[in-house]
């Protein structure tokens, strides 16, 4: 047993709304983002959509994770509409975006291969057409979704200055970069990258091990974590990483007193010394309000490292 107070289960006095700087130059966002890659399967009515929204707002989780491509390119227009029942609204959040992939779908017939295209012009078009899908004048946070191997660099690093410069894109960050693509970038650009968008949790730890979570700790740039929870794989039964997995985070939950293995996972990946903003993928308003109270969450070392052996399915060497 672990000699800590139990944990919190609510949300306590500490102020979960300040928004938390990801890297020298910012930008600020709340320690928990709300992703929206599945809004569509939470098939909800815009005025519905308005409530969730308005209410992770109130909990202070006010960043929003969206990309051009979700929804085949439809989820950021959906977003807009819900915004433009209270536009009022825009001024809480803060909107970031991706772009870059370009995906086989009707709306470009004349696409005959999935591919990524991080040339300026097309960097340029995309972003002025989340800007009007979104309905604002401008974005806070906008990541290159894929690392490109045609990227070219100082393309790159010109386009990002001058959309900073005209004030539509506050920051510019990357996801799924490896260090070495990430320094490429870096080595060109006048600011520091904002982000790092990387899969980290319990079951996927690769991120600890390869360099990636090193580099941006030495770089006081902070990752965003996608898919804390595997994407859901965590409460598959038929998975035995998963059901590994769960059972250690069951036991720490257990001894935390009496806390959800959820919010153990989101604990675990925020303890992670290169500091990620994990990305909340649920759209059930009781699952991030579970999130949000287990800010306050503290592991202690063995605890952290039983759910590393569990992911590892071994002891660490
Ligand atoms: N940069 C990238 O390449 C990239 C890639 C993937 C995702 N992302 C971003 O990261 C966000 C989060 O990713 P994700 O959606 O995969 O996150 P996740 O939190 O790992 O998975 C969310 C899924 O798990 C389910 N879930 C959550 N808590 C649960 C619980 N206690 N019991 C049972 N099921 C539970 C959710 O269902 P319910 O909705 O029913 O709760 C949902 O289907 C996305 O929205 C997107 O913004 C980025």
């Amino acid at each position: 047993m672990n000699d800590q107070a139990p944990a919190p289960l609510e949300p306590t006095d500490s102020d979960h709304t300040a928004l938390l700087p990801t890297a020298p130059d910012g930008p600020a966002l709340s320690p928990l983002v709300q992703g929206y890659w599945r809004m569509d399967a939470w098939e909800r009515t815009p005025a519905e959509h308005l409530d969730f929204l308005k209410a992770h707002v109130e909990l202070g989780v006010t960043t929003v994770d969206h990309a051009d491509v979700y929804g085949r390119y439809t989820i950021e227009a959906q977003f807009g509409e819900v915004l433009a029942l209270e536009p009022s609204l825009r001024q809480k959040l803060q909107i970031v975006t991706k772009c870059g992939i370009q995906l086989l779908t009707p709306q470009a017939p004349e696409r005959r291969i999935k591919h990524y295209d991080t040339r300026a012009r097309h960097l340029r078009a995309s972003i002025e057409a989340s800007l009007g899908h979104f309905r604002t004048d401008w974005l806070d946070l906008v990541l290159l979704h894929r690392p490109d191997p045609l990227m070219d660099a100082d393309e790159v690093a010109e386009v990002m200055i001058e959309l900073r410069q005209s004030g539509k894109v506050r920051h510019f960050g990357v996801s799924n970069f490896t260090p070495a693509q990430l320094g490429l970038l870096q080595s060109r650009l006048p600011f520091t990258l904002a982000t790092n968008q990387v899969e980290i949790g319990p079951l996927n730890v690769a991120s600890l091990f390869d360099g990636t979570l090193d580099q941006l700790q030495q770089l006081r740039i902070c990752p965003m974590a996608w898919s804390v929870l595997g994407g859901g794989r965590l409460f598959d039964d038929e998975d035995e990483t998963g059901r590994r997995v769960r059972t250690a985070l069951e036991a720490v939950a257990e001894e935390l007193g009496d806390c959800r293995l959820d919010q153990v996972a989101f604990a675990w990946v925020r303890q992670l010394p290169s500091r990620p903003f994990p990305i909340l993928g649920s759209g059930r308003i009781e699952r991030v309000r579970a999130a949000v109270a287990a800010l306050d969450l503290v592991l202690d070392r063995e605890q952290w490292f039983a759910i590393l052996q569990a992911a590892q399915g071994r002891p660490v060497p």
